[in-house]
């Protein structure tokens, strides 16, 4: 057996050391560079919006969104419990209250019919996020929304190139966040984006970016915060984007992979290939053992490691939240499918550098862990 296989590696060898030369020789470094501008335009087309904001990473894409809202103290965002907890802190950062919602056992995406009876005369925003591989099933939400005129936030930090009913995800949002960090389709390091059709928001998301600088410099009307992007993280971006393509049919060719690799394997719940308004895009391969299966994530994943295969569990769900429990939230809420899939969950090596001879030996590794 040669060698760890890492839950991700990325793909680095197009123009990304071109277009760092680029930053070195110029100077230009900080975010006043000419490649964020660049980075934002060619983002924001290829996912179909007017306007990209860049920002340092996909956490603060989501602070800035709630934030650009205007969400206030004591208003409701509603939202899945089984994400991560960027989207929660989003909302409670201002004072509001994420009111959850369990997943739909199959897709493992926020159950888009429980939306509407969540919704209460405090409810301001609807926080959809895309999770592993297959879009939230986006039509049911948008239409609550429109009918309760309710915004919506769309986290697509793991949807880089995927689309729902053909329309790219980061399309359905008043304002659409993604993140670049580098298990993601398109990589920064760290990264994040903010998109929009609004010119109002986009500007808005711009200031709240750069500290609320006002007109006269160093006098502020509101309190932002620095969250730019640098010019050498947008020269990364900008050659990672040049692949998006070839980088979704990868993880695609992944994603058939495993499934037939992992297909005779009884005691897993593997990802849905594919629902009548998507294609599983495969972020990561996420398996949820069987109730019959004798151990838990954590125990398949230490049998994994002493195999030589990096696994990450599923996210721990919000209303288990230690932190939100202190702040008096989600008491004694329970959301079964959320709390189900966050222990018997966990996610194979996924990254777009994944070779077939490494899928071979994870599966092999998968079957003896399980025997
Ligand atoms: C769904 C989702 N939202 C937000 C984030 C936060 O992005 P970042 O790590 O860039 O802050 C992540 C990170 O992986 C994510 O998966």
């Amino acid at each position: 057996m040669s060698g760890f296989i890492p839950v991700n590696e990325p793909v680095l060898d197009g123009n990304e050391k071109k277009y760092l030369a680029e930053c070195i020789d110029s100077g230009w470094i900080s975010s006043e560079g000419p490649f964020v501008r660049e980075f934002e335009t060619k983002f924001a087309n290829r996912v179909g919006r007017k306007h990209g904001i860049a920002v340092c990473n996909g956490s603060a894409a989501l602070d800035a969104a709630v934030a650009a809202l205007r969400l206030q103290p004591g208003d409701e965002g509603i939202m899945p419990t089984f994400t991560t907890i960027s989207c929660a802190s989003a909302i409670t950062r201002q004072g509001g209250i994420p009111v959850l919602v369990d997943c739909d056992p199959a897709t493992w995406n926020m159950d888009s019919s429980a939306v509407e009876s969540r919704i209460t005369s405090r409810t301001k925003a609807i926080m959809v996020v895309h999770l592993y591989g297959l879009p939230v099933d986006m039509d049911p939400v948008i239409e609550v929304a429109m009918r309760h005129d309710l915004r919506i936030i769309e986290d697509a930090a793991e949807m880089i190139g995927q689309t729902y009913r053909g329309k790219p995800c980061g399309s359905f949002g008043d304002l659409s966040t993604f993140s670049f960090y580098p298990n993601k389709h398109v990589t920064t390091g760290e990264g994040g984006m903010l998109v929009t059709d609004d010119d109002h928001l986009a500007e808005r998301c711009r200031s709240l970016r750069n500290l609320c600088f006002g007109p006269a410099r160093f006098v502020h009307e509101e309190l932002g915060w620095n969250f730019r992007m640098t010019n050498l993280q947008a020269a990364v971006g900008l050659a990672q984007l040049e692949r998006l393509d070839e980088f979704v049919a990868r993880k695609r060719h992944s994603f058939a992979r495993y499934m037939t690799l992992l297909a005779d394997l009884d005691g897993m719940q593997l990802p849905v290939a594919c629902t009548e308004y998507a294609d599983n895009i495969n972020w990561v391969f996420g398996v949820v053992l069987k109730d019959d299966v004798r151990m838990d994530a954590r125990e398949a994943m230490k049998r994994l490691t002493e195999l030589g295969i990096g696994t990450r569990p599923f996210f721990w769900p919000m209303h288990e939240q230690p932190v939100f429990r202190k702040m008096g939230l989600f008491t004694g809420e329970r959301y079964p499918e959320a709390e189900r899939i966050a222990r018997r969950g966990f996610y194979l090596p996924s990254g777009v550098a994944l070779t077939d001879d490494q899928m071979v030996r994870v599966a092999d590794a998968l079957r003896r862990a399980l025997a």
